[in-house]
């Protein structure tokens, strides 16, 4: 499967998604785009580092959202992608351009949702004082982190953690649940069931 990956900060997401792809043949996908809204933004070096196509649209350059995002959607379109991977990309993207590929788009979000949905997870969940967060994987839809649930794990909250601490440790468990989660789709083994995702078995195996 061809895939697009978008991005607006540091690319971690993306790079551990780029090493499970070389390091298994099995895999299904390879990366063929990265866009991102922010021309700052370190997950462009990392594609380019790595020989992928990169596009860059900021909000700003455009008159409006609905512009920005048919210019961007069109841009990814030309490298013909299967899917789509958020992979910290900060914006919301409206049915115009999810309906591009539909419960094909798939995000990583900072917490256990339905809790702490938006841009400031990590940061809310300390603040509410819960014990355990941690990562979600998801498909989206036209709702801000709302998407059906493909999977979740659990990250502890520390005592003495602050924002940094503890999204540092849920990074870690993102950077092995989403390139999973990338690879079941890729695989074609995600079958949506209103908000119900169950995982196919694996055909491969004996
Ligand atoms: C991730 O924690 C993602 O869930 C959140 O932003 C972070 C992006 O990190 N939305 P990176 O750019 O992949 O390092």
């Amino acid at each position: 499967m061809r895939l697009a990956v978008l991005v607006s900060g540091s690319g971690t997401n993306l790079q551990a998604l780029l090493d499970a792809i070389a390091a298994d043949p099995g895999f299904g996908g390879e990366v063929v785009v990265v866009g991102s809204d922010r021309p700052d933004a370190g997950g462009l070096e990392r594609a380019r580092a790595a020989g992928i196509a990169t596009v860059v649209e900021a909000l700003d350059d455009h008159p409006d959202r609905p512009t920005w995002e048919g210019v961007l959607r069109a841009r990814l379109e030309d490298q013909e992608p299967d899917a789509v991977v958020l992979a910290g990309f900060m914006r919301i993207l409206s049915g115009a351009f999810l309906d591009g590929w539909p419960d094909r788009v798939i995000n990583t979000h900072p917490s256990l949702l339905p809790a702490f949905r938006g841009a400031h997870a990590v940061s809310d969940a300390l603040e509410h004082g819960v014990k355990l967060t941690g990562s979600t994987v998801h498909l989206v839809d036209e709702q801000v982190d709302h998407g059906p649930i493909v999977a979740q794990r659990a990250v502890e909250v520390a005592e003495d953690d602050d924002e940094t601490s503890l999204h540092e440790r849920i990074k870690v468990v993102e950077h092995e649940l989403l390139p999973a989660c990338v690879k079941l789709l890729c695989q074609d083994r995600l079958v949506v069931d209103g908000r119900h995702v169950h995982v196919r078995p694996d055909r491969s195996r004996p």
